[in-house]
C-alpha cells in the first residue's frame, strides 16, 4: 500500500492507485484547505464540524482552520499528481500540559474509502506520540457511527455524554 515506511513527507499509494504526500500544514494551505472542504458534502462537514451549512461553514472557515501552532499538529494528504490539491487532514489539538490531545480527521468525499483516513489517522496518532501524547480525546456526533467504528478497531473506547447529545472516545497511547 505505500512506498515506504509512515513518515509525513513520503508519498503513499491507495487503494485505487491514487499517490499522496502526507506533510505537515503550513499557513499557505488555508486557499487549499478551503477547495479541500468545497469537496466535502454537507453530511461530512456535518460530521467533522457538527455545521449543518456549508455555506456558512465557508464563511467561517479562517474560524476553523489552523496550520498547526506549538499546541496543535495538523497533517494533511496532498495530491502527487495535482500539487495543491488537499483531499484530507488529521489533527491533534494538544490540550495544555501536553499529555492530552483531542483528535479528528476528515477525508475529503471523492477520496474517501480508498484508506486514506487510515493513513492520516495512524499518522498522527503516531507523531502525537513522539510529541509526549498519552492519552487521545475524541468527540462524535451518535450519528457517526462509521467513524465510531473506525476508531473503535483502532483502540479507542466510547461513551455517551450524560445528556446523550456526543460520543466521547479515548484512547491510552501506549
Ligand atoms: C471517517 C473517515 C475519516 C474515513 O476516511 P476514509 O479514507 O474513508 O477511510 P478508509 O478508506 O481508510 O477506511 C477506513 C475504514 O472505514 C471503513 N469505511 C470507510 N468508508 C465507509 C463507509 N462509508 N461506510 C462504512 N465503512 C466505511 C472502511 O471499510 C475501513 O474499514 P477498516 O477499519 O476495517 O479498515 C471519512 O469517512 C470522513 O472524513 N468522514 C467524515 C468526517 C468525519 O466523520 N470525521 C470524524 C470526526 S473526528
Amino acid at each position: 500500500m505505500s512506498e515506504t515506511s509512515l513518515s509525513p513527507g513520503w508519498v503513499h499509494v491507495l487503494r485505487d492507485g491514487t499517490k499522496v504526500r502526507l506533510r505537515l500544514a503550513c499557513r499557505e494551505d488555508f486557499p487549499l484547505w478551503c477547495r479541500m472542504i468545497e469537496a466535502c458534502t454537507p453530511e461530512t462537514i456535518w460530521k467533522r464540524f457538527e455545521v449543518h451549512s456549508k455555506e456558512v461553514f465557508l464563511k467561517r472557515a479562517e474560524g476553523f482552520f489552523s496550520c498547526g501552532g506549538e499546541g496543535e499538529l495538523v497533517v494533511v494528504a496532498e495530491l502527487v499528481e495535482r500539487p495543491g490539491t488537499l483531499v484530507g487532514e488529521a489533527r491533534m489539538c494538544l490540550i495544555p500540559g501536553g499529555e492530552v490531545a483531542e483528535f479528528c480527521v476528515l477525508v475529503a468525499d471523492p477520496w474517501q474509502g480508498k484508506g486514506l483516513g487510515s493513513l492520516l489517522t495512524e499518522l498522527a496518532l503516531r507523531m502525537g506520540k513522539e510529541r509526549g501524547v498519552k492519552r487521545v480525546l475524541v468527540e462524535v456526533v451518535p450519528e457517526n457511527v462509521t467513524i465510531i467504528n473506525f476508531l473503535r478497531k483502532r483502540g479507542f473506547r466510547f461513551r455517551r455524554d450524560p445528556d446523550g447529545l456526543i460520543f466521547l472516545g479515548e484512547k491510552i497511547l501506549d
